[in-house]
């Protein structure tokens, strides 16, 4: 993906008619524009002069929202659960050597291996990145991994290795066919 210029900037916000409560609707057009699914400083800098908003209240906006980053991430974001009940299913899986419920920590190995990179890493090809996330509400089938706006549960060894390969591939009709179950 090209370079973002300061010239898209300028048109993204102008198509808001440069409207400070349009905020989060303009920062989020830019960090789609960005190539590199963040807010870079120029740009945040820029929407304060523009905006007439304190760079501080764009900070901190990028910063509260989950869905926000100031640092360059993949194109696919991969974010591994590790609240409470979905790190709790390893420690039933200690205690009953039958139970082969994973818990975070085996998902997030199986993660690192079917991408190649640790956790808080972008691939190479910059197609995804690993991160932790907080409950997601989806305990249920935790540990979960949540992709976008979707959540992905039950996982197994082989369903990992199939979300990373449909995340490389653009496969999102796949994508979609995986979360929720
Ligand atoms: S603790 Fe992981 S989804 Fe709730």
């Amino acid at each position: 993906m090209q370079k973002l210029s300061k010239d898209q900037v300028i048109k993204i916000m102008s198509r808001y008619g440069n409207d400070p409560q349009q905020l989060i609707a303009i920062l989020l057009d830019i960090q789609e524009a960005s190539g590199k699914n963040c807010v870079e400083r120029q740009w945040a800098e820029l929407a304060s002069d523009i905006l007439k908003v304190p760079l501080s209240k764009i900070h901190d906006v990028l910063t509260f929202y989950a869905m926000f980053s100031e640092e360059p991430r993949g194109e696919n974001v991969i974010e591994i659960c590790r609240s409470t009940p979905c790190f709790f299913n390893r420690m039933t899986s200690r205690e009953n050597e039958n139970d082969s419920k994973p818990g975070t920590e085996h998902v997030v190995q199986w993660f690192e291996d079917a991408a190649g990179i640790k956790m808080g890493e972008t691939t190479t090809d910059g197609k995804v990145s690993l991160f932790y996330t907080n409950c997601v509400g989806a305990c249920d089938i935790g540990p979960v991994a949540k992709i976008g706006d979707e959540v992905y549960g039950n996982l197994t060894v082989e369903k990992v290795k199939t979300l990373v390969k449909c995340c490389r591939d653009g496969n999102k009709q796949e994508l979609n066919s995986l979360c929720q179950n």
